[in-house]
């Protein structure tokens, strides 16, 4: 399905129709399901969304009915600046009235490969058979200047099997230390949303939404919800290299 590409003139009005997603998403997912469940990302992206989902919009959602996953973690310490979990809890989760319980998150205490097999576990208790995993109603992913996407980086391997691996080759110079969720998950997804800003992102992002299909070198390319929906916000700077004809529509917020 082709992916819905949407522009915004900067980080706030992005992070803001992100956050309506958001509301939008746990409204609908708590009518028909009485609960929500959504997968976050790291990266400095969602900082502003969670800031806005903790102050204006903090009363537009049903936190008692909302779990709160990660597509991916680094295996270090919640205060350790490196944890996505840390971030969300500083921006948003302890602004917003949610249940402890309902936040799920990476056994950071765990090196990279039993980390990975105790949040198989964590899907497992919402899985949607015949998946062992939860069909997400939102995800967010952001997307690095190289094309990965949650920590599956360029050159891992296409061919996964499971719903979350751990992520130890070099990364960068160093091993990576990370787990991450697999496009396995992220491709039974009702609604997955990528958030990408910045000039330094655009030629890779005019190549990932190209119909030149190279997933082993963009990662980014494997996520392809299979009944759900995709959508790219993007600001104008990401966007500067993408073909007009690819874009859905610019956004006032
Ligand atoms: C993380 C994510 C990673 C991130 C991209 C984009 O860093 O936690 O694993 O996939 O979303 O690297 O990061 P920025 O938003 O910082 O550009």
């Amino acid at each position: 399905m082709k992916p819905d590409i949407r522009i915004f003139k900067d980080l706030e009005k992005l992070s803001r129709h992100a956050a309506n997603i958001f509301v939008e998403q746990a409204a609908s997912a708590i009518a028909e399901r009485d609960r929500f469940l959504v997968a976050l990302n790291g990266g400095n992206t969602p900082t502003r969304l969670f800031q806005v989902l903790a102050s204006d919009y903090r009363d537009k959602v049903n936190w008692n009915k909302t779990h709160i996953f990660w597509g991916d973690e680094r295996c270090v310490p919640p205060d350790d600046p490196g944890s996505s979990y840390g971030q969300a809890r500083e921006s948003l989760l302890s602004h917003v009235p949610i249940p402890d319980s309902n936040v799920h998150r990476v056994d950071t205490s765990f090196p990279p490969s039993e980390a990975a097999k105790d949040y198989a576990l964590t899907l497992k208790q919402f899985e949607s058979p015949p998946f062992a995993f939860p069909g997400f109603d939102l995800v967010y992913l952001g997307m690095g200047e190289d094309g990965h996407t949650a920590s599956l980086f360029p050159g891992s391997s296409v061919q996964v099997t499971e719903s979350v691996i751990p992520v130890t080759a070099n990364y960068q110079d160093r091993p990576a230390n990370r787990v991450t969720m697999t496009q396995l998950v992220f491709n039974q997804a009702q609604t997955v949303v990528f958030m990408a800003t910045g000039e330094k992102k655009a030629v890779t992002l005019a190549e990932v939404l190209s119909d030149r299909y190279n997933p082993e070198l963009y990662p980014a390319q494997r996520i392809e919800p299979k009944n759900g929906e995709l959508i790219w916000l993007v600001d104008e700077d990401a966007a500067s290299k993408l073909p007009r004809s690819l874009i859905t529509k610019f956004c006032e917020g």
